[in-house]
């Protein structure tokens, strides 16, 4: 009887033990496609899981679901023209930040998706502050979107 207990317990440790391993490969599996880095340091970037499925999406594939979807890139001018407009200009083509349109860029990685998300999310240098905790992953989504859309038009 007791020897049945002790060999429960271990059976149920051991279980335990395996769903831990299955959540947090699943965890990799799910969040841990895309390593995002600081633009100007390389260092890693803690970017919370996404809350939204395109975020999710985007975590995953480093593709941004909202490109060339107009009523995402309308939404993403709208925050553009909240939070960049004033440093980056009304075209993005620049102010006292620079250009995000021309094809040379400071940091070559922002002419991806990626690498604009993380410029927006974790900053650069001097007045390029990082974003991460103000703006919703979603909406620095919706920010590049527009940022392409304005690139393709160039
Ligand atoms: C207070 C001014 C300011 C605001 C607001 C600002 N930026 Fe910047 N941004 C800068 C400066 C200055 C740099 C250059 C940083 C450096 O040299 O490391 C920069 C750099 C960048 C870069 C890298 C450009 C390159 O050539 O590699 C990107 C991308 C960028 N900003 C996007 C944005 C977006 C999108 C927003 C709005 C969410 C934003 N910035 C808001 C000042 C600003």
């Amino acid at each position: 009887m007791k020897r049945g207990r002790v060999r429960a317990a271990a059976a149920r440790a051991r279980l335990a033990r395996g769903t831990a391993a299955v959540l947090w490969l699943g965890a990799v599996a799910v969040y841990g496609a895309v390593e995002f880095r600081h633009i100007a340091f390389d260092s890693p970037l803690d970017v919370p899981p996404p809350e939204t499925e395109a975020a999710r999406q985007f975590h995953q594939s480093g593709e941004n679901p909202y490109v060339g979807d107009a009523e995402a890139v309308a939404a993403g001018q709208k925050l553009f023209r909240q939070w960049c407009v004033s440093c980056h200009g009304i075209k993005a083509t620049g102010g006292m930040g620079p250009s995000l349109v021309d094809a040379q860029a400071q940091y070559p990685r922002t002419r991806t998706q990626v690498g604009l998300f993380e410029a927006v999310f974790g900053g650069a240098l001097g007045a390029m502050q990082p974003f991460g905790k103000r703006i919703p992953q979603d909406d620095i989504l919706k920010i590049t979107a527009y940022i392409e859309q304005l690139r393709s038009r160039q």
